[in-house]
């Protein structure tokens, strides 16, 4: 049985991802900031919840610690935040700035660390952090989104290097873009369901050879510009 850890678990994409893949048989590790409130996440069959703040490190050893000798086959840096209203340039909120780039771009990178062995001892050996295309330089024709952007711009630096470190000991490191997704974040305006943003990255996950280590891929498959 293949197994998968998901952080920001219990609403959106990772909900989403905890569902199909219980579904499909898989070991899911369900991580959440309150488990004892995460009422959908804990009414999936089968699903093992844990308690993790992704901005606090000392959670993120402490959880590796007691997962030690459960291999891990994927590892879904899912959890994210937008970043708060004041994300535009002459209104910047640093404080909030900051807070972003530990929760989407840190907290990532220190999930990797710490669970590295974890992906070793798995069979299919891959690490996904859902990024986003508005971290894209070369995509961004709109400006605005400071915070948010440079969050996902350094995420997506942080795994390109990752998966050059990582080459030799066979992890696969991909950054995934969900699409604009109906979530608490994409809000009802967007253009599509998590349940077919997750299946499309689910099969993108399920379809990865090495060779795509360090690609920036749309839950379509198709390759984005950094
Ligand atoms: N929806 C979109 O259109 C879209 C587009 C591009 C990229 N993304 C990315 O997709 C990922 C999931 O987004 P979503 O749309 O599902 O957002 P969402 O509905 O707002 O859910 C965000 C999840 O992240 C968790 N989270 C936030 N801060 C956390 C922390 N410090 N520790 C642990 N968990 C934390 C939240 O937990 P709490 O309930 O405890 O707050 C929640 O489970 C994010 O990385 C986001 O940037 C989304």
């Amino acid at each position: 049985m293949a197994t998968v850890l998901i952080t920001g678990a219990n609403r959106g994409l990772g909900l989403e991802f905890c569902k199909q893949y219980a579904a499909e048989g898989w070991q899911v590790l369900a991580c959440c900031r309150n488990p004892e409130t995460a009422d959908k996440l804990n009414e999936i069959p089968k699903v093992q919840v844990f308690q993790l703040d992704v901005s606090d490190f000392s959670q993120i050893d402490h959880l590796a610690a007691k997962l030690q000798d459960t291999p891990i086959d994927v590892l879904i840096n899912n959890a994210g935040i937008y970043g708060g209203p004041h994300h535009g340039f002459g209104q910047l909120d640093y404080a909030a700035w900051t807070h972003t780039l530990i929760i989407n771009t840190q907290a990532p990178v220190k999930m990797a660390e710490a669970f590295l062995q974890h992906l070793n001892r798995g069979n299919k050996k891959l690490l996904a952090s859902i990024s986003s295309q508005m971290g894209s330089i070369a995509d961004n024709s709109s400006g605005g989104s400071i915070l948010y952007r440079t969050s996902k711009a350094a995420l997506n630096a942080a795994m390109k290097s990752i998966a050059i470190d990582l080459k030799e000991q066979k992890i696969g490191v991909v950054v995934l873009h969900p699409g604009w997704v109906k979530t608490d974040m994409g809000g009802p305006g967007a253009l599509i369901e998590a349940r077919e943003s997750v299946k499309g990255m689910r099969q993108v996950i399920e379809r990865f050879t090495p060779d795509q280590s360090g690609s920036f891929l749309k839950y379509d498959g198709c390759t984005l510009p950094w």
